[in-house]
């Protein structure tokens, strides 16, 4: 499985993240709070050993199939600006996404040209049915992502999430596999 971690896109290379992509890691996470109020499980500040442990859950997904992490690297510079994953629930054929790009490289579009790469994926070489993604209400830029790719909106979560010490409702959009079959 390891030989399919590796995308191209038009601006982008999508490939697995290693070692020296986490000293950039950390310096993204700690840019802005944004990345801790709207992923789970980043702490502001967020430390070396944070970003550590990251690479060992991603690494052990990968060979265990059940989640897939990718690197985002401009294609000519190499260097790492974000980070996709496909989250997978086996029995049911569908992936939850999650995603991050560098507080410098917002606003490019970049987000969306990788969301296309990994819908390509998810549903020809994992096979997928659907892949669904979730934002909560403070990042609706998050949501037109979502909407740019050409993900349907499933509905809104009330209270789906305890995170930082409150209960918070989530936007959940999709797509599925014979809708994507028609669009690309
Ligand atoms: C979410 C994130 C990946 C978006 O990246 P990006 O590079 O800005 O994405 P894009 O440029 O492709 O598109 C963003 C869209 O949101 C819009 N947008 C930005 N801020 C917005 C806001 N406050 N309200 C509504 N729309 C907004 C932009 O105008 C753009 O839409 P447009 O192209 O129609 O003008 C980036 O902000 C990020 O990494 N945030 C921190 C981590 C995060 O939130 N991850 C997602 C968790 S669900």
């Amino acid at each position: 499985m390891q030989e399919l971690i590796h995308l191209q896109t038009d601006r982008l290379i999508l490939d697995r993240p290693t070692e020296k992509d986490l000293d950039d890691f950390v310096v993204y996470m700690n840019s802005c709070e944004d990345f801790s109020k709207n992923l789970f499980n980043i702490p502001f500040p967020y430390k070396r050993e944070n970003a550590e442990n990251w690479l060992e859950m991603c690494n052990k997904g990968i060979e265990s199939g059940e989640s897939f992490r990718f690197a985002i690297r401009e294609n000519e510079i190499g260097k790492l600006i974000g980070i996709i994953g496909l989250h997978l629930t086996k029995e049911h054929h569908k992936a939850e996404l999650g995603y991050w790009l560098g507080k410098d490289f917002w606003g490019k579009g970049y987000l969306t040209e990788t969301l296309k790469a990994v819908f390509q994926f998810g549903f020809k070489d994992l096979q997928l049915n659907k892949i669904y993604a979730t934002h909560f209400l403070h990042n609706p830029a998050s949501g037109r992502v979502m909407q740019k790719a050409g993900m349907e909106f499933e509905g809104l979560l009330k209270q789906e999430y305890f995170h930082h010490g409150k209960f918070l409702d989530v936007n959940r959009y999709a797509v599925l596999k014979k809708d994507f079959e028609s669009i690309s």
